[in-house]
C-alpha cells in the first residue's frame, strides 16, 4: 500500500454519543471534544442538528458547539438532516455541515422519515443555503452494503446516489456501513462501483465495527486510494434507528493500525487513548477499542 498519510474524521461526539443510553452532561461532551482538540485529529464531527425528538441526545446541540474550545487548524463540522437543522448551525457559527442520505428505501424512511427522492430534495435546499454562507458540506451515504429492513443493497444504488451528492455540490462523500455487515468481498464490490462514477479523493469511509470487519474494509478502501477515514474513539455508538449496530470503528485502533503500515495520521495515540477512558469513564463502559485497553495505564 502506498498511501502515505490518511485525514481522520473523528465522529465520536456525535455518531458515538447520539445512540448512548446513559445520559452525558453537556460539559462532558464539551470537555471530552476538548481532549479530541488536543490530540492532533483535524475534523472532529461534534453533534448533529436534528430533531430533539428523535434524537434526545443530541438536543444540546447549540451549547455543545458554541462552548467547545476551537482550535486553529481543526474543523468542527456538524450533521443537519434538513434546512431548519441547516439554519440552527449556520446561526451557531458551523464552518461545515454534513448532510445524509440512506442508498435504501427502509433505512431513509425510520432514519429521515422520507424516500430517498425527497431526502435528495430536502439535501439540494440544505447544500444550497450552505453554499450562499460560504459552508462547506460533506455528504453521508448510508447503509452502502446491506440496510437493516431491506437487505442487501445493491453496489449501483450507491454510485448513482454518491453522483446525485457530488453534483448538488457536497466536496465529499463518506460511504456509510452503518450496520457494519460488510465484509473484504461486498465493500470491494461496492467500491468498485462508485469509483467507476467518481475518483478517490471524493470519498470516505465510514465503518462501523459490528462484525469486526471494520479495519479489514478500511483496508480495502485505502488499496483502492481513498485516504479520509471515519472513525470514533473508544469505538463508541451506533445509530438509533439501526438496532443492534455497534459504533464505528475505533479511532485508536485506526491510528495503531496506520502507524503500523507507516501512513501519517498527525495523532498523538496517547492522548487519544485517554480522551477515550474519559468518555468511556462517564458512560461507564469499557473502551470498545482493542488498542485502548492495550496501552491504557492510569
Ligand atoms: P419529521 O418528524 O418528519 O419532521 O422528522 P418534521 O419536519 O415534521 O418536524 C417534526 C418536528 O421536529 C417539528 O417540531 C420540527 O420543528 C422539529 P414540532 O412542530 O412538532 O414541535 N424539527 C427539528 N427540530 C430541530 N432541528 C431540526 C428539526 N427538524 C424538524 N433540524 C427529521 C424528519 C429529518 C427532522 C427527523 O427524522 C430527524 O431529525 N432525523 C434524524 C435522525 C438521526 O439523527 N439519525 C442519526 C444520524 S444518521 C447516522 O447516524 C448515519 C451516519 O453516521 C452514517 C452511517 O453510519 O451510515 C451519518
Ligand atoms: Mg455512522
Amino acid at each position: 500500500n502506498s498511501t502515505l498519510s490518511v485525514r481522520i474524521v473523528e465522529v465520536g461526539p456525535r455518531d458515538g454519543l447520539q445512540n448512548e443510553p446513559t445520559r452525558v452532561d453537556t460539559d462532558v461532551k464539551i470537555e471530552f471534544i476538548n481532549k479530541l482538540s488536543q490530540t492532533g485529529l483535524r475534523t472532529i464531527e461534534v453533534t448533529s442538528f436534528v430533531s430533539p425528538k428523535w434524537v434526545p441526545q443530541m438536543g444540546d446541540n447549540l451549547e455543545v458547539f458554541s462552548g467547545i474550545d476551537k482550535q486553529t487548524g481543526v474543523t468542527y463540522p456538524v450533521l443537519v438532516p434538513n434546512v431548519q437543522g441547516c439554519k440552527s448551525a449556520l446561526k451557531a457559527g458551523a464552518e461545515e455541515v454534513a448532510i445524509f442520505i440512506a442508498a435504501s428505501e427502509g433505512f431513509s424512511r425510520k432514519n429521515t422519515n422520507c424516500t430517498i427522492q425527497e431526502s435528495l430534495n430536502r439535501t439540494k435546499e440544505v447544500i444550497d443555503l450552505a453554499h450562499e454562507n460560504n459552508t462547506k458540506v460533506r455528504g453521508y451515504v448510508s447503509c452502502v452494503v446491506g440496510c437493516p429492513y431491506d437487505g442487501k443493497v445493491p453496489p449501483a444504488s450507491v454510485a448513482k446516489l454518491t453522483e446525485s451528492l457530488l453534483s448538488l455540490g457536497c466536496y465529499e462523500i463518506s460511504l456509510g456501513d452503518t450496520i457494519g455487515v460488510g465484509t473484504k468481498s461486498s465493500v470491494t464490490a461496492m467500491l468498485e462501483e462508485v469509483l467507476k462514477v467518481t475518483s478517490p479523493d471524493k470519498i470516505a469511509i465510514h465503518c462501523h465495527d459490528t462484525y469486526g470487519q471494520g479495519l479489514v474494509n478500511i483496508l480495502v478502501a485505502l488499496d483502492k486510494g481513498v485516504t479520509v477515514v471515519d472513525s470514533a474513539v473508544a469505538g463508541l455508538g451506533g445509530c438509533p434507528y439501526a438496532r443492534g449496530a455497534t459504533g464505528n470503528v475505533a479511532t485508536e485502533d485506526l491510528v495503531y493500525m496506520l502507524e503500523g503500515m507507516g501512513v501519517r495520521t498527525g495523532v498523538n495515540l496517547k492522548e487519544l487513548i485517554k480522551a477515550g477512558r474519559y468518555i468511556s469513564d462517564f458512560i461507564k463502559k469499557p473502551p470498545a477499542s482493542r488498542v485502548n485497553n492495550a496501552l491504557y495505564s492510569k
